[in-house]
């Protein structure tokens, strides 16, 4: 063979295989352009554990039409552990029979005609955290009966996986999504044990930092065997984590428990940090039945807007002074959210001079500049304007409470 030949030849099976090898590396990459901003949604575990049925996810799919959240944007009604029932003879998994008896492809077109999206829960193990079954060795199967269903979203729990690599266990759960061809988010829920913010940006949409949350502002609960975690103990575990997260790839720590029984100044404290952190937003509580305070915390829609910001970065702790935290989060426009948060029982005092230096965010590459640039305030709690920077901020904040502005640069 001719010298030329030979090296073409070569040059066509090298570029074939490197082209395989793309192939093999997109089928285990999630679908693309889904979660650009951080989920919003309802889901059933925090408020009801394993006491589901279908009755209960379509009133609740009702209430977060009619009470105005899913114009708020929670857009994904979320059946978390519990709702399964057996594998048939060919392996297919079904809907628990006695409380899903019309099936899930029927809910999940309820609660499409009522503009919203559906997601379910399985896990990477053999069972789920409830003892239901999990995907493992199914995993084909089931993404595409979940295709068949209908369903929007998938969150992926780590119980019972024995020997399993994280990474290995959620590539294989995104090919199958993607072979069953419906785009799905694909929710991973491992708690962070495996680092999923190093090697989950190609593989799902958000992925837990943490253990449980459990229903408290400030407490750990030990369970035993594990540890739930309130919201400040959640809020520290989220350090250094802020540059893995961005448009389609989302830090999760974990659902919103506002509603679900703390006082309102630590709901709304709870709120707000979520918010900051671009969390995505899943609301753990029962929506046909909230209070008006739970309401407007839930549907506040300045403060959503910090979280839905399109510039898609995580904020961060600037500084910390006694029980004070302050949180910058640099949003599209050239626009800052700041948000004081008081982590002691007792009320703070602060004082802020916003003229003091300029902040440059080395992430973003965005800079709060009030000496060159006078921005206007917006108090996002009481919807109030607030001066501007022009003046040192002076405030009192009550205790477990946040104090949250928006500063316009135009
Ligand atoms: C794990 C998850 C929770 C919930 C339960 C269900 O603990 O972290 O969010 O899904 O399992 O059993």
């Amino acid at each position: 063979m001719k010298k030329p030949f030979i090296f073409l030849l070569m040059l066509s099976l090298v570029s074939s295989a490197f082209a395989q090898g793309n192939n093999y590396a997109q089928n285990y990459h999630k679908f693309d352009g889904l979660a650009l901003t951080p989920p919003m949604g309802w889901n059933s575990w925090n408020k009801f554990a394993c006491d589901i049925d279908e009755k209960i996810i379509r009133e609740v799919a009702d209430a977060i039409v009619s009470s105005g959240m899913r114009d708020a944007g929670y857009t994904y009604i979320n059946i978390d552990d519990c709702w399964h029932g057996q594998r048939d003879s060919l392996g297919f998994i079904h809907a628990d029979p006695v409380k899903f008896p019309s099936g899930i492809k029927a809910l999940a077109d309820y609660i499409h005609s009522k503009g919203l999206k559906i997601g379910i829960y399985s896990d990477a193990g053999s069972q789920t955290c409830g003892g239901r079954p999990g995907s493992r060795g199914y995993e084909f199967q089931d993404a595409l009966t979940y295709a068949n269903w209908g369903i929007d979203y998938l969150k992926y729990d780590w119980c019972n996986t024995e020997s399993l690599n994280a990474e290995g266990a959620y590539k294989t759960i995104t090919a199958a999504l993607r072979k069953a061809g419906r785009p799905i988010v694909l929710s991973i829920c491992e708690w962070g044990d495996n680092k999923p913010w190093e090697w989950a940006e190609p593989i799902g949409h958000l992925w837990r930092t943490t253990g449980d949350i459990y229903n408290c502002f400030d407490c750990i609960k030990d369970h035993g065997t594990w540890k739930a975690f309130g919201v400040l103990a959640i809020l520290d575990m989220q350090d250094g984590l802020r540059k893995y997260a961005g448009k389609g790839h989302w830090n999760d720590p974990d659902m919103l428990e506002v509603g679900n029984g703390m006082p309102q100044n630590e709901d709304r404290a709870h709120f707000a940090m979520w918010c900051m952190l671009a969390a995505p937003l899943i609301a753990g509580n029962d929506p046909r039945q909230m209070s008006k305070e739970t309401l407007q915390i839930l549907t506040n829609k300045e403060v959503i807007a910090v979280n839905q910001d399109t510039l898609g970065i995580q904020g961060f702790k600037y500084a910390t002074k006694d029980s004070v935290e302050t949180w910058l989060k640099p949003l599209a426009g050239g626009d800052w959210a700041v948000c004081f948060l008081n982590r002691a029982k007792t009320p703070a005092s602060i004082q802020f001079d916003w003229q003091e230096k300029t902040i440059f965010d080395e992430l973003s590459q965005r800079e709060l500049n009030a000496k060159d640039h006078t921005y206007q305030l917006k108090n996002l709690w009481t919807g109030k304007k607030s001066g501007s920077t022009a003046k040192p901020l002076r405030a009192n904040i009550p205790a477990h409470d946040v104090l949250m502005f928006r500063l316009s640069a135009k």
